[in-house]
């Protein structure tokens, strides 16, 4: 499992900035010790060439993902190969995809499964992808397509520069809000645990038709994010309040690439990249009553101030589908561009 879980160190380790896996959590995953493994099988699988690893991938069966959607489909995360390695990668996902069909799954997805997966890069390989993501190798788009997968899904991930034009235009998303009788504050102000536990009911709910998403329990997301309390996560997370209740919410960090990311010795980053420039939105989402009402971009808005006051002159803006309109407009209108794109890959049996 050590093995299985260091393999990206293998794939990446040469690059001059890249993210490393929390290995401990992979292996507690794939280990069956998560909490999220309650609603999961798995089945690590590895292709080994002279003994080495040349290509790793696990299969699962997401229960609560297919009775939210009533569909029989299989995941395929933590898909990994050497350069090279192309045929033996390719060998090893037509062994998963045997798998998935021996559980009676009709089709097989990888490149998104909620707090699992991510998608695969369409371009930008060579620098630091935002938090979260892989910049994964090109040669990966082969692998999938020599294994009979076509693109299911495009995403992307934009940047908003935190300058002064795009900070002006902030204050008037707050009371554009505030006017609907909005009210805007960080998780911080609001108290970081009951904000986790807000975070997980707005998302549950306005996510509920999202693509590609399925529910969450607050049980299993309280361990994740209670540790980042003292971070400031907390002051730039936000949520919105109308009639007392909680309506929108948005989890967003700050340059965690000083603390997590591996560098080349003497690497100056790309301030747009990381070294403590880039803060992101990592989540957002607004109930569908109270949608239209500028509660994404009040929240945004006070999340990306606060980042700003914070030396951060760049907020991503992470992880959009191409046809999630609503999205791609609040990204806009917050002042971003598309920085980087992705792909989801699907086979049907
Ligand atoms: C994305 C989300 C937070 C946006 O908040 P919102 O309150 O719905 O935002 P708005 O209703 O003001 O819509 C944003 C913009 O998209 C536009 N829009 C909405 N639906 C659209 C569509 N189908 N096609 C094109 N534009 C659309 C709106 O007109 C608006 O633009 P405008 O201000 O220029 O009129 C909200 O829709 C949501 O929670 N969606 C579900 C979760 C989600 O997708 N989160 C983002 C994941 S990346």
């Amino acid at each position: 499992m050590t093995e299985f879980a260091m393999f990206p160190f293998q794939v990446y380790g040469e690059r001059d900035a890249w993210w490393p896996p929390d290995v401990q959590n992979e292996i507690d995953l794939i280990a069956g010790r998560a909490p999220i493994t309650a609603y999961l099988e798995l089945m690590p699988l590895v292709a080994r060439r002279a003994g080495k690893i040349a290509a790793r991938v696990t299969a699962v069966v997401n229960f609560r993902y297919n009775r939210h959607w009533n569909e029989l489909i299989g995941q395929l995360i933590h898909f990994e190969a050497l350069p090279g390695q192309t045929e033996v990668a390719c060998a090893m996902l037509e062994e998963a995809v045997q798998w998935l069909r021996s559980k009676g799954m009709k089709a097989a997805r990888s490149g998104f499964a909620a707090f699992l997966d991510y998608p695969y890069a369409i371009d930008q390989y060579g620098s630091l992808p935002s938090f979260l993501l892989r910049n994964t190798p090109d040669f990966y788009h082969t692998c999938f397509k020599e294994a009979g997968f076509t693109t299911e899904k495009g995403m992307s991930d934009f940047t908003i520069p935190l300058t002064g034009p795009t900070l002006a235009s902030y204050p008037a998303m707050i009371r554009k809000a505030a006017d609907h009788g909005i009210q805007v504050k960080t998780w911080r102000e609001h108290g970081f645990l009951d904000a986790v536990d807000r975070w997980t009911d707005v998302t549950n709910s306005a996510f509920e038709r999202h693509w590609g998403w399925n529910p969450i329990t607050r049980e299993e997301v309280r361990p994740m994010l209670a540790g980042l309390a003292r971070t400031e996560v907390g002051d730039l997370s936000t949520i919105a309040i109308a009639g007392g209740e909680v309506v929108g919410s948005v989890f967003a960090v700050p340059d965690f690439s000083g603390r997590l990311a591996r560098l080349r010795q003497g690497l100056r980053l790309d301030p747009q990249r990381g070294g403590g420039t880039r803060g992101a939105l990592i989540n957002i989402g607004v109930l569908e009553p109270w949608r239209g009402k500028s509660v994404n971009l009040a929240m945004a808005a006070l999340s990306f101030s606060t980042m700003a006051q914070r030396r951060m002159k760049y907020a991503g803006y992470t992880l959009v589908l191409d046809d999630n309109y609503p999205s791609r407009r609040t990204a806009q209108k917050l002042g971003g561009t598309v920085t980087g794109n992705f792909v989801v890959y699907r086979r049907d049996f």
